[in-house]
Order: structure tokens, then C-alpha cells, then sequence
């Protein structure tokens, strides 16, 4: 058996190198070569930084910075050499860096570890991924505030218990879905803004003997200001947490109006059309337009709680500072990462596509009784009526309606009389939904006019 040689970074404590099953455990570069650019950012900020400190020669630093961006050319272009050798993104650059530019190339590493290094990184990447997050929520807040202006007046069925509740407006409903996605879009601002502490210079764990600077690293990679603890700077991962459970919130939410948009698009509904953009048919039922974006929407929650969980556990038993545990940490976030963003374009475009189906809409609110708490409500204003007692007369005449196969507008006065001999004709103007839904006027409630003044707020917001 060839004994391989010892690791060319690391290795001059080592008489051989590590058996290929260790290798294959150790290697990051499979997938934090995704961190290429980051890394490479990060390097030319630290050699800049060594040269404004004197800790390096201008030639020197000079020579690195052209030659990592000579190395982030044959990544882009997709002809460099990654070697699992080499175990991650940082070797494997330092490494491409002294085959180009030979000696000066070993000291880029003055002044830090691996350890700050891979922090520092992984926040930069972290921290596109949040701007892209922002891009892709105010995307689909547009698009459903396109959707509820359209459908202002439109009226439908509220729901609670999935059981027919009090008629509502589509745009108030296209509107819960904006402060939902709202609240994401807070969210990764306060993340973004909380993590945005420079990690750079904490070195190892203890900082370093070298004069560095670190609010001019911190400054150059667009940082607010260094972290303030080097043994909590190698060792913080809260910033991948915190992009996780707010890549989890916001999934949860996606999922939630894909599930309405499952049952939505039903025949059984017929509340929405799906465009055949966002649509699949079936292989054997030619009749089949399945909401598929949706389904794998919905699904998607699964795995991005999941790598909010997993983390959660490498992260718990940790003692300070850096372990080899935290490698696992950049699979779970690239992959949330990559499917909170697919979720979030696909929704916008289902949004934007799908065609509300009116009349569907508006048959549906007038069935179930909808209007049995307007009755309610007009026995407590016009007949004085303590609501608890309005709720009871309200419950014997949907009883009634029931026994006749009919709505609540559908019973004759002198029926409803024969439960209480006070009511009027008057009590039809409330029955009808259009009415019902107009006349809820409090703020945040259902009427058109509220609903408009709702989507002019988040138009000033978005502005
Ligand atoms: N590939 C490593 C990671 O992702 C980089 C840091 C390695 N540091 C160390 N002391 N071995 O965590």
C-alpha cells in the first residue's frame, strides 16, 4: 500500500497521511467550494489590511490580491482544481495561490485561522442569502398586493375551522398573506442587522500577537464593526440559526397558502384557476391539472425546519470554541437556502398568475349561513336584544333554514316572527353578503374601504 504524504498546510507534525475513509469524513470541499467567493473576498481584505499594518509588504500583499482574483476567475470559469486533499474551500485557495504566485502566498495566513476565516465566510454568504430573502418576500408582497387590489370587493368565504364562518373580501384575504410575508421581511432585516459583526482577527480563538486592524477588515467586507469576543466570534453560529428559523417562519407561511391554493384550485372549490405555467397534468387522467408548485411548496417546510433542527442539535452540546462539529453547519443552511428561495419565486409567480374565480367565490359565501352573525348583531342594535339572547333566536332560525333546505335570506318574515315576534322587514338588508362584508368597517376588518386603505399603507411601505 502507497502511504500518502502528509497534508501540505498542516501536516509537519505528521509522519503520514490520512486513511481515505478520514479523508472522506473530514472534506467541506464537495460543498463549501460554494463559499469561493466569500473566501476570496475575505482573503483580500485580511492581505490589505496586513499591508496598511506593515505586517506584510505592499509587493506581497500586492501579489496575493491579484492572485485571488486570478483563482476566483478559474472557479467562475470552472476550471479549477478542487482537490479533497486539500479538505475545504480555504486550503484549496491558498494552495491554487502559491502555485501562481509562490512564496508570498504563505503569508496570507499571518494574523488568522481557519477558524475566523470559515466564521467570516460563512456570515458574508449568510448575509446575501438574507438580501436575496428580502428581494424575493417584497417580490411576492407586490405580487399579492396586485391580487387584493384587483379583488378588493370581491366576496368570499371566511373560514375558521374550515367551516363557513362570516363572508370576507379577497383582498382582505390576499392581504393576510402580505402582513404574514411582512413580518418575514422584519424579520430578516433584524437578522441581517444583528449579524453583521466581523468575525476577521479573532484568529484562532484568542486573537493575535500581530498588530492588526480590525475595523478596517470589518469595514472593507461591508461589516458594521468587528465582534467584540474572539473566543465567541469562532464559535457563534446564531447568525445560521437565526436565517434558519427565519427561512422556517416563512416556509411555514408559504406552505400555508399553498394549502389554500390546493383546496382552492379543487372542482370541489373552484375558487382559483392555476395558470398552466405553475401547473403539471397527469400522465393518465387527461382531465388532470394538478397544483404541483403548491404540493412541493407545502413540502419544502419539511426540510427547511429540518435543517433548522439539525443545527440546532450539532450547535447544543458545544463547548467553547471552535469544534469540527460546526462543519456540518453549511449543508443544512445551503440547502434551506436554496429551497426558501425556490419557494418564494414560485409562490410569487403562482400568485401573479392565478385567476380569482368570481362568481364561484361569491356563491359560496352566500351558502353556510354566512350572515347568521349579522342577524345577530341587527336583534342586539335595532330590538335591544342582549347578544347572548340574539345568538340563541339567530341559532333557532339557522335551525329553521336548515329543516327547510334554505338560507337565512330565503325564510319568509312570518317564520322568523314565530321565533321573535319583533323582528322586521329591515332584518334583509344585513342578510345579504354584500352588505355584511361592507358594513365591517373597524380597523384591519373586511370592508372594501378597509381593505383599500390597507393595501395604500403597505404601497407607501414598499415605496
Ligand atoms: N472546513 C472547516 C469548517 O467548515 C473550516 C475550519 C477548520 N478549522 C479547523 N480548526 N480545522 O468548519
Amino acid at each position: 500500500m502507497t502511504k500518502q504524504t502528509a497534508n501540505a498546510m498542516w501536516g509537519g507534525r505528521f509522519a503520514a497521511g490520512p486513511d481515505a475513509i478520514m479523508e472522506a469524513i473530514n472534506a467541506s470541499i464537495g460543498f463549501d467550494q460554494r463559499l469561493a467567493a466569500q473566501d476570496i473576498a475575505g482573503s483580500r481584505a485580511h492581505a490589505a489590511m496586513l499591508a496598511a499594518t506593515g505586517i506584510l509588504s505592499d509587493k506581497d500583499a500586492e501579489a496575493i490580491g491579484e492572485g485571488l482574483l486570478t483563482v476566483l476567475s478559474e472557479i467562475e470559469e470552472g476550471s479549477f482544481p478542487f482537490s479533497a486533499a486539500l479538505e475545504d474551500i480555504h486550503m484549496n485557495v491558498e494552495a491554487r495561490l502559491k502555485d501562481l504566485i509562490g512564496e508570498p502566498a504563505g503569508r496570507l495566513h499571518t494574523g488568522r485561522s481557519r477558524n475566523d476565516q470559515v466564521a467570516t465566510d460563512f456570515k458574508l454568504w449568510v448575509r446575501d442569502n438574507l438580501d436575496a430573502a428580502e428581494a424575493g418576500l417584497l417580490a411576492l408582497i407586490r405580487a399579492l398586493l396586485t391580487q387584493a387590489e384587483a379583488g378588493a370587493d370581491w366576496i368570499m368565504p371566511g373560514f375558521t375551522h374550515l367551516q363557513s364562518a362570516q363572508p370576507v373580501t379577497w383582498g382582505h384575504h390576499m392581504m393576510a398573506y402580505a402582513e404574514m410575508f411582512g413580518r418575514d421581511l422584519s424579520r430578516v432585516r433584524d437578522a441581517r442587522a444583528r449579524m453583521n459583526e466581523c468575525p476577521l482577527g479573532a484568529a484562532a480563538l484568542a486573537g493575535t500577537s500581530f498588530p492588526i486592524d480590525r475595523e478596517m477588515t470589518a469595514k472593507a467586507l461591508g461589516f458594521d464593526r468587528p465582534a467584540a469576543n474572539s473566543l465567541d466570534a469562532v464559535s457563534d453560529r446564531d447568525f445560521a440559526l437565526e436565517f434558519l428559523s427565519v427561512a422556517s417562519i416563512s416556509a411555514m407561511h408559504l406552505s400555508r397558502l399553498s394549502e389554500e391554493l390546493v383546496i382552492w384550485s379543487s372542482a370541489q372549490f373552484r375558487f382559483v384557476a392555476l395558470s398552466d405555467r405553475f401547473s403539471t397534468g397527469s400522465s393518465i387522467m387527461p382531465q388532470k391539472k394538478n397544483p404541483d408548485a403548491a404540493e412541493l411548496i407545502r413540502a419544502k417546510v419539511g426540510r427547511i425546519f429540518g435543517a433548522n433542527t439539525a443545527l440546532m442539535m450539532v450547535m447544543k452540546g458545544l463547548a467553547l470554541t471552535y469544534s469540527k462539529d460546526m462543519q456540518e453547519d453549511k449543508e443544512q443552511v445551503f440547502d434551506a437556502a436554496d429551497n426558501w428561495m425556490l419557494a418564494m419565486a414560485a409562490m410569487e409567480g403562482m400568485v401573479r398568475d392565478m385567476e380569482a374565480d368570481r362568481d364561484s367565490l361569491l356563491g359560496a359565501a352566500s351558502t353556510g349561513f354566512s350572515t347568521a352573525t349579522d342577524l345577530a348583531d341587527w336583534l342586539v342594535r335595532v330590538l335591544g336584544l342582549p347578544f347572548r339572547d340574539a345568538h340563541h333566536v339567530t341559532g333557532s332560525l339557522v335551525a329553521m333554514a336548515e329543516e327547510k333546505g334554505c338560507d337565512l335570506p330565503d325564510l319568509h318574515l312570518s317564520d322568523m316572527q314565530s321565533v321573535h315576534g319583533d323582528i322586521t322587514q329591515d332584518v334583509f338588508d344585513v342578510l345579504g353578503v354584500e352588505n355584511s362584508v361592507a358594513s365591517r368597517t373597524s380597523y384591519g376588518g373586511t370592508a372594501p374601504v378597509q381593505v383599500l386603505a390597507q393595501i395604500e399603507r403597505w404601497k407607501d411601505m414598499l415605496k
